[in-house]
């Protein structure tokens, strides 16, 4: 696998003079892939049928005869005005019923009949003026389904495509009914017509309602995703189809869309993210501020890997100050550098930077580029410049392919709906409890591979952990009946039927043969109220009361002696959410029961193994030694004493364990 560097560049922002030399100097920077594109509609089309692709292919020739590959994104997350102006109700409307209105991106409704022929019709011009030239390599898929929080419409398009999607799933109105429990409150229906969004009700919503709308919602972006690349594939064969996800971003099915791509990239943006998507406390955040979440990066790699059959890029990597969040510091120096070799220790195949060149104008001339306004070179060029050489440098000395992790973790994007639709205790939220479990697995100095709920492939995994699962799919109750490997489940899991009713054998709703465990009832907590479990640390947020059957053993109680933690052999159930720390002594046991090699790593150092090699990264603010784990010999790359925003990158076979 050849691993490479890209950049992410607006021809249509600066003028055609200027673009052989940002060429060249790409080039000469060592990148080799370009996205362009991806929101030049008014552009390509600045009235209806009038397109203008010219100016578009002399850029492609232009990065093309530099020896650059070009990455062109479809750009339909930017109807221009025209189109808008013509087509109102393609617009968004939010929650509260209000229309979401022009002048930004992002401005349409997925579930709009009108509007997916229209992307399908300027895709299809596109691919069919340019889809055979030789500087495309590959496509992206409009830009980050769902940002700015418009997977979810509420306007009058959802609600006719919501019922019929209804009519095929249900068939009869008396199977919604008896499906969704609409006796309660008088909410019983005798039509389709009838139903409702479950948006702007007096209270709550019932639960059933919201899931399957949240489930229609998701499907409507496969079906807007699966269109483009058809078309794609059908008139630019032999390119990559490639969509950019984004950071904790459930609100559709990322396995469902990945099926459909050939690679999954996603936006990675640290410090953005750290000062706006996380959940940890301010000292923390003070912590990390110029580094980013140790875990952040490498959960998101995780599991976009395991979205588009292991193959992944990062289409988008932060370079600089972004100009999005609360606030939006300088990376420390070493950091650029670090993101993209973590993102390579994941098995990335390609990183590419947001962007070429700082934009003056507009809502982003406050974000970094490679470059400054004025073409001067920013501080994230060097550091791409440093990983460039360092990849030539080890080029043919990394494996192609990492192999199984350590441990796989069950993901399901549908029971992160579940859970904000009920979440029952403020703090209970899936990618919360989902990235708690990660983030002591790495602390342990493990690899995790995500696997699909509805497609597990558990063989092989010492151990597979699965917190927090809506419901089981049939394929996963068999997975894990056939594993011989250590498995941890819940809490939560197993806690509704796919419609959103309790089952009637109570959660987790495991055949007695699996494991023997049922929970009698739940509480919810407030952050300054745990439950002290014996022998010493704390279950948070969310707590079971547990009954197990005659096979299965207490491993660990509450101080009012409720079993915390069950097992019978190799199966395990956690009926709490424990703290951080209690929540790696609980797994040190289990993954040691695994097999497994486990260390206590600072707060701020990971590891991650990829084939024959362990990378190595330095989050933190002070040196660690890579000696006192178990290496000796001479990294491939860097040092073992590993320094602030430090990589290293050491051969298993040195290691004495
Ligand atoms: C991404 C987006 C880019 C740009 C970037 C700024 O979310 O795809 O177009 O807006 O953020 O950080």
């Amino acid at each position: 696998m050849n691993r490479t560097l890209g950049v992410c560049y607006y021809p249509e922002h600066w003028p055609e003079t200027q673009w052989a030399d940002d060429a060249a100097r790409m080039a000469r920077l060592g990148l080799t892939h370009v996205r362009i594109g991806e929101f030049a509609w008014s552009r390509l089309e600045p009235r209806r049928g009038a397109y203008d692709f010219e100016w578009l292919r002399r850029a492609i020739d232009t990065l093309h005869g530099a020896g650059l590959k070009v990455v062109l994104g479809t750009p339909t997350a930017t109807p221009p005005k025209w189109l808008v102006d013509e087509m109102p109700d393609i617009l968004p409307v939010g929650a509260d019923g209000s229309v979401r209105g022009f002048g930004s991106r992002r401005h349409y409704d997925f579930s709009h009949d009108g509007y997916l022929q229209e992307c399908k019709r300027i895709t299809l011009a596109l691919a069919r003026a340019l889809g055979e030239h030789p500087g495309i390599a590959a496509w992206q898929t409009d830009n980050e389904y769902d940002c700015h929080n418009t997977t979810l419409s509420y306007s009058a398009t959802a609600r006719s495509g919501f019922q019929e999607w209804l009519q095929r799933k249900y068939q009869s109105p008396d199977a919604l009914n008896r499906a969704w429990g609409t006796v309660f409150w008088s909410m019983e229906i005798s039509d389709f017509s009838e139903v409702e969004l479950p948006n702007l009700t007096v209270t709550e919503a019932n639960p059933a309602h919201v899931m399957d709308f949240r489930r229609y919602a998701s499907d409507m972006v496969v079906r807007f995703n699966k269109a483009q690349a058809d078309i794609i594939r059908a008139h630019s064969p032999g390119r990559d189809v490639i969509h950019n996800f984004m950071g904790r971003t459930l609100a559709f099915d990322h396995f469902a869309v990945g099926a459909d791509l050939d690679i999954s990239s996603w936006d990675s943006y640290p410090l953005g993210f750290l000062e706006d998507r996380s959940d940890q406390n301010d000292d923390w955040k003070r912590q990390f501020a110029r580094a980013g979440d140790p875990d952040f990066q490498a959960f998101h790699h995780d599991l976009y890997r395991a979205t588009s059959k292991g193959r992944w890029w990062v289409m988008e990597q932060q370079p600089g100050p972004v100009n999005w969040a609360p606030h939006n510091p300088a990376p420390r120096d070493g950091m650029v550098r670090l993101w993209s070799w973590e993102a390579f220790a994941h098995g990335a195949e390609t990183v590419s930077y947001f962007r070429w060149r700082q934009a003056p104008f507009a809502q982003e001339q406050m974000h970094a580029g490679l470059l400054r306004p004025d073409s001067i070179e920013a501080e994230g060029y060097f550091e791409a410049a440093q990983v460039a050489k360092e990849l030539g440098e080890l080029e043919g000395e990394l494996d192609d392919k990492a192999g199984l992790a350590d441990v796989a973790i069950v993901f399901d994007y549908a029971s992160a709906w579940a859970w904000e639709i009920q979440p029952q205790g403020r703090e209970f939220d899936y990618f919360r409890l989902v990235f708690d479990f990660y983030r002591s697995l790495r602390r342990l100095g493990l690899s995790v591979d995500f696997v699909s709920a509805n497609t597990p492939s558990l063989e092989g995994y010492p151990l597979v952990v699965i917190p927090g699962l809506f419901t089981w799919s049939p394929a996963l109750l068999e997975a894990i009946k056939a594993h011989g490997g250590q498995v941890l489940i819940g809490p939560r899991s197993g806690s509704k039927t796919p419609d959103f009713a309790i089952p009637q054998a109570l959660p987790p709703a495991l055949p007695d043969d699996v494991l023997g465990v049922r929970v009698s009832r739940i509480e919810t907590l407030r952050a300054d109220t745990p439950v002290r479990v014996k022998g010493g640390g704390t279950l948070q947020f969310w707590r079971e009361y547990l009954e197990i059957g005659a096979d299965t053993e207490t491993l660990l109680s509450a101080e009012d002696e409720v079993p915390a933690l069950v097992a019978n052999g190799n199966r395990h159930y956690l009926g709490g959410w424990p703290d951080q720390e209690l929540m790696r002594s609980i797994l040190q046991p289990i993954a040691a029961a695994a097999g497994l090699t486990t260390f206590d790593l600072p707060e701020g150092v990971r590891l991650r193994r990829h084939g024959g090699h362990v990378f190595a990264l330095n989050y933190g603010e002070t040196a660690f030694d890579l000696a006192q784990l178990v290496w000796t010999g001479a990294p491939l790359l860097g040092n073992l004493v590993l320094e602030p925003s430090g990589v290293a990158v050491v051969e298993i076979s040195g290691t004495e364990s």
